[in-house]
């Protein structure tokens, strides 16, 4: 499939114009990034891995009933999606302490929750991605009281489909963040899971052995991240039958 012009570029991905008006072709870079983009590499194999895993966790969700953008995959790195108006806010749950909680409240990172922990944080990469709360949300018109409501419980709703596909192949869902967009659908707008899921937005940790299997490997520097990517893919049974060897990380500068 032809993509279009390309519309906007990411830091992990690039989005094209698709087909027809309505849709976009999302391709995933190779490239990682942390503490806004401050640290970079380029990680062979990853954009691939994100491909298929975003691709196995948006079509599971479509399967209990939550709407997501994802139409279908093209090829290794690309896939088709509905064109939606993204809500600028990282929607992010929690079940375990780590990173960011951790810090703010200083828990020990691995502390079980009391009950999952919806948050927010503005879209903002100048400001820093910010945590915000509700009432900023609705007072600044980024969304209204009742797309909050329901972006509640669609963040709950993939949280105990993510956890549990998860614990099925022995990794707690310690975190995770979606973008939610919004899309016109005859006379009514509707809200549906849009962006990416892959371990990039997620914290993994492996059940027996703590091991993480998610972007901190990158952030803070505990090995291989493709390696960690490439065993949460393999649990799965969604490894990619020709992904690129991961080679040595690339400095990008
Ligand atoms: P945090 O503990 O750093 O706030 O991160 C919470 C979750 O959100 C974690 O699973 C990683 C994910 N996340 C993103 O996907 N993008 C981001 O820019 C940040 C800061 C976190
Ligand atoms: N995605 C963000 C960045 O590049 C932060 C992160 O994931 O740690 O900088």
């Amino acid at each position: 499939m032809a993509r279009g012009k390309m519309i906007y570029e990411g830091k992990a991905k690039i989005l094209y114009e698709g087909p027809d008006p309505d849709t976009l072709v999302q391709y995933f870079k190779d490239d990682a990034t942390a503490f806004n983009a401050q640290k970079m590499e380029v990680i062979g194999g990853k954009g691939a891995l994100n491909n298929r895993l975003s691709e196995f966790f948006m079509q599971g969700l479509m399967q209990i009933g939550i709407p997501t953008h994802f139409i279908k995959r093209l090829n290794m790195r690309e896939q088709l999606i509905r064109r939606v108006d993204i809500i600028p806010l990282e929607v992010i749950v929690r079940n375990v302490a780590a990173g960011s909680i951790s810090k703010r409240l200083g828990m020990e990172e691995g502390s079980q929750l009391p009950r999952p922990i919806v948050e927010f944080s503005y879209k903002d990469d100048a400001l820093g991605d910010p945590l915000v709360p509700e009432e900023y949300i609705s007072a600044f018109g980024w969304a209204s009281q009742h797309e909050l409501d329901e972006i509640v419980s669609i963040a709950l709703r993939v949280n105990d489909f993510l956890s549990g596909v998860m614990l099925a192949v022995g990794i707690k869902l310690v975190d995770f963040k979606i973008e939610i967009g919004r899309v016109i659908e005859g006379d009514f707008q509707r809200l549906i899971v849009a962006d990416e899921i892959s371990p990039d937005s997620c914290r993994l940790w492996d059940i027996k052995t703590g091991e993480k299997l998610d972007k901190d490997v990158f952030r803070r520097d505990l090995g291989n991240l493709a390696d960690a990517y490439t065993e949460v893919a393999r649990r799965l049974g969604v490894l990619p039958s020709n992904t690129p060897k991961p080679g040595k990380p690339t400095l990008v500068n």
